[in-house]
């Protein structure tokens, strides 16, 4: 048995980085996860961080710039914590954008672009530059559960929850219980951070679903000079500044499988080479998929949950589970200390999914 302030279901980025925040806060911290930290769509993602994305719900606004104000103290915390730097791979981001939606913006003409993307072929519709950063996440897998273990937080991998009480327990005051196959874990708060998992867990069921995207890793050819994220409606490239340069994604709503496919990888490099016509033939690195945590509404799932005394959510982070754990870190570590969240919480409820939630015991697949 073992008790704890809060128990974090969840090793991806958002349950490791609530961990620190939590941690900073006083709070003794046990995450459990049902495979490997940082191996789903922490893994997967390409790490942009897209704050001012024309696409995103503009309800995410205020979320989203929360977390690039707290992005380089969050890093340098993981880096002195760690010892593994996490690097700024790309300062600036080009975005092509719908014609429809171009219009308020401050557009790029044909001379800029060219200065800021020699060889990218403008097309018809219009572009603007946006001050967006981006990252490997693969730093991030390396560094963040180094940077949990630093500070004590203790992680339990290949450890599935099989059930959870909450409410009147009749144990020395403590408010969950979780059970997994070899442990009791006792905690005050517990918090499902499980990403595309989330809705599996009768907690939440079907709320987050799993929504895949195919990727590719290139190598920059020699005769491109490629410093800046380049993103269409389409299709986006993201350099490292190492020689390599990821394409991305599809958006396949998929179950939990995992495949690529070769006729969708070639037609990434295709699309990709529409835009900067270099590209065309590059050689091919590496290839994956991963499963975003998607909703129907596109926004994170953030808050208590219904019916669950001291049981939290965060999840549904989508498309943006990168740019958004420090915020999220933030937010969810003032909600389960008692304060008043930075941000306003009401667009992410779980409420706004859940018809009906049982307050007893629940079995639950993590
Ligand atoms: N964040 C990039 C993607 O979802 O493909």
């Amino acid at each position: 048995m073992k008790q704890v302030g809060t128990c974090i279901a969840g090793a991806g980025i958002i349950g490791l980085s609530l961990a620190l925040e939590l941690h900073r806060r006083g709070r003794s911290v046990l995450i459990v996860d049902q495979g490997r930290a940082m191996q789903e769509a922490s893994w997967a993602a390409a790490g942009m961080l897209a704050a001012e994305d024309p696409e995103n719900p503009p309800v995410l606004t205020p979320l989203s710039q929360l977390s690039r104000t707290l992005y380089p103290a969050f890093l340098a915390r993981i880096e002195s914590l760690s010892g593994i730097s996490v690097a700024l791979r790309t300062s600036k981001t080009l975005q092509q954008m719908h014609i429809s939606t171009a219009t308020e913006l401050s557009l790029l003409n044909a001379a800029q672009l060219a200065q800021l993307a020699p060889g990218l072929v403008p097309g018809h519709r219009p572009w603007i530059c946006l001050q967006e950063h981006s990252l490997d996440p693969r730093d991030l897998c390396q560094a963040l559960p180094k940077a949990s273990a630093a500070v004590g937080n203790e992680m339990l991998e290949y450890t599935p929850w099989l059930s959870i009480e909450s409410g009147n327990l009749p144990l020395d005051g403590s408010k969950v219980r979780l059970q997994t196959a070899s442990t009791t874990i006792l905690a005050d708060t517990f918090v499902l951070c499980t990403g595309a998992w989330a809705g599996q867990s009768s907690l939440l069921p079907g709320t987050v679903s799993p929504v895949k995207g195919q990727m590719l890793c290139i190598a920059q050819p020699s005769n491109l000079d490629l410093r800046h994220t380049i993103r269409t409606p389409e299709i986006y490239i993201v350099p490292r500044g190492d020689g390599r340069i990821i394409l991305g994604a599809t958006v396949e709503p998929s179950g939990f499988e995992k495949s690529t496919d070769e006729a969708t990888l070639q037609s990434l490099l295709n699309q990709a080479a529409a835009v900067v016509p270099a590209l065309a033939g590059a050689t091919i690195l590496d290839s994956w998929s991963g499963l975003r945590p998607g909703t129907a509404d596109k926004l994170p799932v953030l808050g208590h949950i219904p019916n669950q005394p001291n049981v939290f959510v965060a999840s549904g982070h989508y498309r943006n589970g990168i740019l958004l754990a420090p915020a999220t870190a933030h937010v969810m570590a003032q909600l389960i200390c008692g304060e008043t969240p930075s941000v306003e919480l009401a667009p992410f409820s779980p409420e706004r999914h859940l018809q009906t939630i049982e307050s007893t015991a629940i079995p639950a697949r993590a």
